[in-house]
């Protein structure tokens, strides 16, 4: 381990538990406000309106509109209600997509936000943001979008479907793989992020084998929070970049492209990232990472080839070109050979090698 970094902490509270959903009026109160606005997409408005019935009087509204990639449009249509409601707070209920627009919201307002994650995408312990305007994204990273309370209950990840589990739990490990090779890696965030790894590691294949499971979706959500701190603290690399191609260029789905390519992009670098990716292998309990990650994602029934998920044949050396287009720091060199037989063997679906 070098002893040579830098640790920034960010200053969120959290608060983790069944049931703690109901400290939400305690802990609108603890941000000196009154009149929160609930967010929420259009599927979860059932959820919203429980949340705003646990809130009472301190709920002014709820915003059923958000939308993947945190369109602009949407966000503008948010702001109008917060202004006309006069909210002086705002909830995200979701997933990515709604704690993208609280971020957005609170870029624009500096509103205070609370977040109530029901995935494991792990946006809500990040200052960063990602909208799109013209069907162009553009992503930053700002102290005034961390949200400043997230709750997380395990009660709401419940009804997480067993496929999508899966999927967002092996994204969220992606970001704590990339952590414990980061560029600006440090020996804290390493830890969170080997625990992360092994909460997860240890609850998905549970969760598959019963979704209503409480103690393994507890203890997913727990390495959920970790992986997500890993993501706000550390820079990503290689994985990060090529499912960034993968699905700008070809459009492919978000959590299962992470999911197919996160054991090869692991194994690319192993060589060249030996000890941190031993702590990796050693929380997935695995000879090595490619192999406990492959494993892993076999066992939970993730998608293991991206020519399952829409990526034409064609499409692995389009993608090469464009992963070699913009040079970024990753552990190993890129080189053109091994980028293009990394992404050959997870359109087949074949295993990973280093
Ligand atoms: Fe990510």
């Amino acid at each position: 381990m070098k002893h040579d970094f830098i640790y920034e902490a960010l200053p969120t509270r959290v608060v983790f538990g069944e049931g703690k959903l109901a400290a939400l009026p305690d802990e609108i109160k603890r941000l000196n406000a009154s009149r929160a606005l609930v967010l929420c997409t259009p599927n979860q408005l059932e959820w919203a309106r429980q949340v705003a019935a646990v809130l009472g009087p301190e709920c002014v509204g709820i915003f059923s509109q958000a939308a993947m990639h945190t369109p602009v449009e949407v966000t503008e249509l948010a702001m109008e209600q917060v202004r006309q409601l006069n909210a002086d707070s705002v909830i995200g209920l979701g997933g990515g997509s709604t704690i993208g627009l609280g971020k957005a919201i609170a870029l624009r307002t500096g509103l205070p936000q609370v977040a109530v994650p029901t995935t494991y995408a792990g946006s809500e312990m990040t200052p960063i943001l990602g909208q799109t305007e013209n069907g162009v994204k553009t992503t930053q990273r700002t102290p005034i979008v961390l949200p400043k309370t997230v709750i997380y209950d395990v009660a709401l990840t419940l009804s997480l479907p067993a496929s999508l589990s899966a999927t967002s739990g092996l994204n969220a490990m992606a970001h704590a793989v990339e952590a414990l090779y980061a560029q600006n890696a440090n020996p804290v965030v390493s830890l969170m992020a080997e625990e992360g790894i092994g909460a997860l590691a240890q609850s998905l294949p549970n969760i598959i084998g019963d979704p209503s499971d409480r103690n393994a979706r507890a203890q997913a959500q727990y390495g959920a929070w970790l992986c997500g701190i890993c993501l706000g603290s550390a820079g990503m690399a290689l994985h990060h970049k090529l499912c960034h191609v993968l699905g700008g260029r070809f459009n492919l789905p978000h959590a299962e492209t992470h999911a197919i390519m996160l054991p090869h992009t692991a194994a690319y670098n192993a060589p060249h990232a030996a000890q941190a990716m031993q702590r990796a292998a050693r929380a997935l309990n695995a000879e090595s990472v490619g192999d406990g990650l492959w494993t892993l994602a076999r066992r939970i029934k993730a998608p293991q080839a991206l020519r399952a998920i829409g990526l034409p044949e064609a499409g692995i050396e389009q993608a090469t070109e464009l992963a070699m287009k913009n040079p970024y720091w990753n552990p190993r060199p890129l080189d053109k050979e091994g980028i293009r037989a990394l992404i050959r063997r997870a359109w087949a679906g074949e295993a990973p090698r280093p």
